[in-house]
This record gives structure tokens, sequence and C-alpha cells, in this order.
């Protein structure tokens, strides 16, 4: 891994003192040191062993500290598996690493408030964003429409018309057209308040505002009021859809000139997407200094993605500085992990699915009409029973790494959540239905296997009151209560009865 790093940022040219540096070590470097650094993968410092994150599990509400393997490292993401063993876990603070102490936690409520939130966002589940950095397990931040993080009371960040730096590595495949999945700079109030008081990366194919060349997703730039991908609110052909599984976004802005850049954050180096004079109305900004993740300034929190590592400096990083932190980037070496564990499923199988919480085993997941629930099926069912029963496994709509269940006496309608309520659906062909329909199978909470939803990886094939739910664990519906959580979740999978 060493002899790799060495090489790769040796292909660049790099100066000889940073080339075991980290991503804020070659900013410093450049006179525009971080103000903020957050990352759940691994150090941006190459002396940094402090904690990168800390986890929260549902079993008994206790906490564990996430730190790098070594200084400059990798996160230990095995002492995460070790703690969460058995139950859930949830992100509760992304550490800022550059000593300045902006924490990142959940978010409070702001101006938007949309149908289904109440109060304060939601966290991330803390395995929704299984990845390898140069072979070494680490999570990322899987952002579900409802989910974000802030702080409202920084130190150091830019305010004003200060100059300022930002860059996130993101999953380039996790995105929706809603406002906003962001990281950046943001108000103070959870509110807007107006045009140039935001300066952060969105992600994503929201087109209510500017957009790029194509049909998304873009690196786009929030400056409140509106998304930007160039000099106007309107279509910038220079910014590219991007395709990529891992992408290095990055967003920068002074008194007379800011830009978009980006690139492939596991090979290659940064085009720059646009730079030059900001938009009409923005000339002046008026940054507060909050920092965002996962939403918008006011709180927009449907939108979604995943974040791995990102970081906010003082003063315009030089794009000589950009260009080595995305080597050092690459080096990292981010690879995609399996979403998947515990009992294996065979795609084109017909399966059946049983209760294992004590007095339900005898009901297996079925449905009747839309309605998905339990019920007790046996050998001598009848035969329309029996199909009502039998699911055939196939390959995840939304994720070819997860799964999905199509009725075996209904083809082509398929258990989906809707409203974290789950119900069968014929499949329409969209984007949403397919993300709404895929779910990842893990080794059960208690036994046997626990069906994880893709785009909501909190929330779990649940019984309650004979009915499947989406639900997490000491959720505010009723069917996230927490008793009896574990061994609702916990599916004995056989083959179908049809
Ligand atoms: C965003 O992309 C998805 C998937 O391609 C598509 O279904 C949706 O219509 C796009 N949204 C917009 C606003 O273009
Ligand atoms: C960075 O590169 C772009 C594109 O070549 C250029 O327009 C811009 O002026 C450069 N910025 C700096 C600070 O050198
Ligand atoms: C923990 O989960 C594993 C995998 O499902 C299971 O084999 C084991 O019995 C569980 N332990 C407890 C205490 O529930």
């Amino acid at each position: 891994m060493f002899s790799r790093r060495h090489l790769a940022l040796g292909l660049v040219a790099l100066a000889a003192p940073l080339v075991s540096a980290g991503p804020c070590d070659i900013y410093a470097a450049g006179d525009t040191p971080c103000v903020a650094a957050h990352s759940t993968t691994r150090a941006l410092y190459s002396a940094y062993s402090g904690s990168l994150y800390q986890v929260e599990r549902g079993s008994d509400s206790t906490t564990i500290e996430i730190v790098p393997l070594s200084a400059g490292g990798v996160a230990d993401a095995a002492a995460q598996d070790t703690f969460c063993a058995n139950t859930t876990c949830l992100i509760t603070i992304i550490y800022d690493q550059s000593g300045n102490g902006n924490h990142l936690t959940q978010a409070p409520p702001g101006g938007w408030d949309g149908p289904d939130v109440d109060g304060y966002d939601n966290l991330a589940s803390a395995i929704g964003a299984p990845v390898t950095l140069g072979g070494q397990k680490a999570y990322g931040v899987f952002i579900s429409p409802g989910t974000g993080y802030r702080i409202d009371d920084t130190t150091g960040v830019a305010t004003g018309n200060e100059p300022e730096g930002l860059y996130a590595v993101v999953d380039g495949t996790h995105y929706n057209d809603a406002c906003c999945y962001d990281y950046g700079n943001a108000e103070t109030s959870n509110t807007d308040t107006g045009a140039g008081h935001m300066e952060a990366i969105y992600y994503g194919n929201c087109t209510d505002w500017g957009s790029g060349a194509g049909s998304g997703p873009w690196i786009m730039a929030d400056l409140e009021d509106g998304l930007f991908s160039g000099l106007s609110a309107g279509v910038n052909t220079g910014d590219p859809s991007l395709s990529y599984r891992f992408v290095t976004a990055v967003v920068k802005g002074e008194a007379d000139e800011w830009s978009i850049r980006g690139g492939n954050a596991a090979s290659g180096t940064l085009s720059t997407f646009y730079s030059g004079p900001r938009p009409s109305g923005y000339t002046t900004m008026y940054k507060e200094g909050s920092i965002i993740l996962g939403i918008g300034g006011d709180n927009s929190n449907s939108a979604q993605g995943t974040f791995y590592e990102g970081v906010l400096t003082s003063g315009y990083p030089s794009n000589a500085t950009e260009d080595s932190v995305q080597a050092n980037i690459v080096a990292a070496g981010y690879e995609t992990a399996s979403l998947v564990s515990g009992p294996a499923l065979t795609v084109d199988s017909s399966i059946s699915m049983r209760a294992t919480t004590a007095g339900y085993t005898t009901r297996y997941i079925a449905h009747t009409g839309a309605t998905v629930n339990t019920q007790v099926v046996d050998s001598s069912s009848s035969t329309a029973l029996k199909e009502e029963a039998s699911w055939t496994v196939r390959t995840g709509l939304g994720n070819s790494d997860c799964f999905s269940f199509e009725s075996v006496d209904t083809p082509g309608s398929y258990i989906r959540h809707y409203d974290f309520v789950l119900q069968l659906d014929a499949n329409d062909g969209t984007k949403q239905f397919f993300e709404d329909a895929t779910f990842c199978p893990q080794a059960g909470l208690t036994t046997g296997t626990s069906l994880r939803s893709w785009s909501y990886p909190t929330r779990y094939f649940r019984h309650y009151d004979d009915i499947l739910y989406a639900a997490s664990n000491g959720g505010v519906q009723t069917f996230d209560a927490t008793a009896s959580f574990n061994a609702d979740v916990s599916w004995a999978i056989s083959s179908g009865f049809a």
C-alpha cells in the first residue's frame, strides 16, 4: 500500500516532504489551511489519530469513538462492527479533525419542514455505505431523505466575502433531484436568509435552478436561493454529467472569482467545470459560516447522497494545491465493498420468509392484494396462499449488490416501501421504484436474515400487528418501537412454498 501511494504521488511530481501528507497537510502547505475536516473513512492529516466519528448503538444507547488504525490512517471499521453486532447503529458525531471543534451532529429543525419531518433530522445508519480504502474496510455516511448533520456555531470558517475552498468525496451513483444534498458553508439560523448567504457543494440532478450538460448528476454550488453550475442559474454545458462511483467535488470562492472542479476520486485528475465571475446578485457574498451535510441551508432535507470525506479551507486554494489533494484521494484507494452479509440468497430462486419472534413462528411474509403482511402458512395451505407467501429473488432493481422480491402470483410486482409501509406494487420503471424495492440482506439481528432497505439503511423488514413495515429501531412511528425490534426484523428464509 505504501509503495502504491508513493508511486501515485510521484507521478504528479509532488514535492518530497508531502509524500505521506494528508489532504489538510497539502492545503496547509498551499497557505490555505483546513478550518474544518470531516471524514468517517480516514484521517485527513498525516498526524491525526483522534476520533473520526461517534456511533451509538440501539441495544443500550451507548457510544463508541471510531479512530484511525494508525495516525493518518483508515478508520477502524472492525471496532464499529464488533460494537454494533446484533443491534443497530447510528452515526451521532462526525468530528472535525482541524482542531477547530467544528463537529457535525444531528441537524436541528429549520425554516423548511417537510411533510414527514418533525423536529431534528434523522441520523445516518453506520453501515449504509461500506467501502475499502487501500483494501481496509471503512464506512461512509449514507444520507437518506430526512437525514442531516450541522454545526451552526463554528470557529475559523469563512464569513461574509472571505475566500474559502471546499472539497468532498461522494458516491456519484447515490443522488436524486430533490433539494439539497449539500456539504459546506450555510446560514447560522437554519433559515433562508437570501442570495449569497451560502457557499456549499451540491451533488445531484435537481433542475429547479441551474444545471449542467446532459441529464446529470452534476456538481453545482448552493449559493442560497439557487444551485449554480456557472455564471447564471441556467445551463452550463461545461459542467458535465458524472457517472463515476466515487466523485471528487470541488467548489471555491473569492471576491472576484469562483470555481467548480471535479473528477473521478478513484483515478485521474480534476477538471475545471467553471472558473470565472460570480453570478449577478452574488458579487458580494454574505457567508455565515455554519456547516451543513446532506441538507440545504434552511434544512431542506428531501435529497440523498453519500459522503466519505470533505473539508472547508480558509483562503482560495490554488489549482495546483487541489490537484495534489486529488492525487492524495486517488492514492487512498477508494473501492466498493459488499452491502450484503449473512446467509446467501440465490437470484431467480423462490423463497419464503418466516417470522422468528416467539409466538409468531408459524407466520410467513405474504400479501393480500397490495398489503404485505404475515400469514400462517404450512404444507397443507391452499396453493393460492402458498403462492402469496412465495417470492422470487431478483437482482436489486436499485443496486445490483442487493435484491428485490417479486411476487410469485403477481409477476412484475415487487415488495417496496412507501411512507415506510411495505406494499406490493407493479414495477413502474422509475428510479424511485427501483430504489424503494431494493433490500440488502445481512446476518439477522437475532437469527437468520435481516433485510435492510438500500435507500433507508436504518430501516428493516419488520412485522408489527401482522403488517410489514420498513421500520427503524426507536424511530418516531409506532411500528418503530424498540421492544421486540431485533426479533421482529429477523427472518428464517427457506425455499419457497411455491
Ligand atoms: C433525475 O434522474 C432520474 C434518473 O435518471 C430521473 O428519473 C429524473 O427525472 C431526473 N430528474 C430531473 C429533474 O431531471
Ligand atoms: C484554475 O484553472 C482554471 C482553468 O484552467 C483557470 O481558469 C483558473 O484561473 C485557475 N485558477 C487559479 C487560481 O490559477
Ligand atoms: C447475533 O447474530 C448472529 C447472526 O445472525 C446470530 O448467529 C447470533 O445468535 C446472534 N446473537 C445474539 C446474542 O442474538
